[in-house]
């Protein structure tokens, strides 16, 4: 089974009882804020949406990681890689992806989480390429794509829901 581990965070995959602590930070709405229309997710979608992600693992053999804090055992959030169907000009690509409950943020949490997902993409998986997508004005996303040595590619609009939407890349050293 595929499981990561940074110095404070173990990434894994989904359990029956991340459920509940993953549907309270999607019920909140200053981390929903940048995502999609904004709008809150219920218990119900967070199932749903997790079960959508474990099936990823298993036909793709790459998903959304559960993120959990090692001193505690505490699901933190997610961070891993997708595919960004919500944005076809940019497709084939992979995405580079997290999402933190608010006590986790600004302790560079989301950052650890990200390198070890983008090790797993480049060294593990042999992705050449990974994309991170967030609307502009979510600085805190700009800057973790940028910590990770991404570069910004361009600037599009969400097809779905018309706002300014900015493209960072990373390329595989050949
Ligand atoms: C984006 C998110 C994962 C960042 O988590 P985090 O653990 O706080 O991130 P890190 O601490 O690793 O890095 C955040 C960086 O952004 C900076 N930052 C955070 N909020 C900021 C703000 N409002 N304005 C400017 N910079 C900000 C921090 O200073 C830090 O940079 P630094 O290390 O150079 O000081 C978290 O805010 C989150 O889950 N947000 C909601 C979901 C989301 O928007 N996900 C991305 C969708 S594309």
């Amino acid at each position: 089974m595929t499981c990561l581990r940074t110095p404070r965070l173990t990434l894994r995959r989904w359990r029956e009882d991340d459920i509940a602590p993953m549907a309270a930070i999607n019920a909140d709405p200053e981390v929903m804020r940048w995502i999609g229309d904004g709008s809150v997710r219920d218990r119900r979608q967070t199932a749903e949406r997790i079960a959508a992600w474990e099936r990823e693992w298993d036909e793709r053999g790459v998903g959304l990681f559960a993120v959990e804090c090692r001193g505690t055992g505490r699901l933190a959030g997610f961070a891993g890689l997708s595919v960004p169907a919500f944005l076809p000009e940019i497709l084939p690509a992979v995405e580079l992806g997290w999402r933190l409950g608010r006590p986790y943020w600004g302790r560079g949490l989301a950052t650890e989480a990200a390198r070890a997902v983008l090790d797993f993409a480049l060294r593990d998986r042999g992705l050449a390429r990974v994309v991170s997508v967030h609307a502009v004005g979510n600085t805190a996303a700009e800057a973790v794509a940028r910590k990770l040595g991404m570069r910004r590619e361009r600037e599009t609009t969400h097809p779905a829901y018309g706002m300014p939407l900015c493209v960072h890349v990373l390329e595989a050293r050949s």
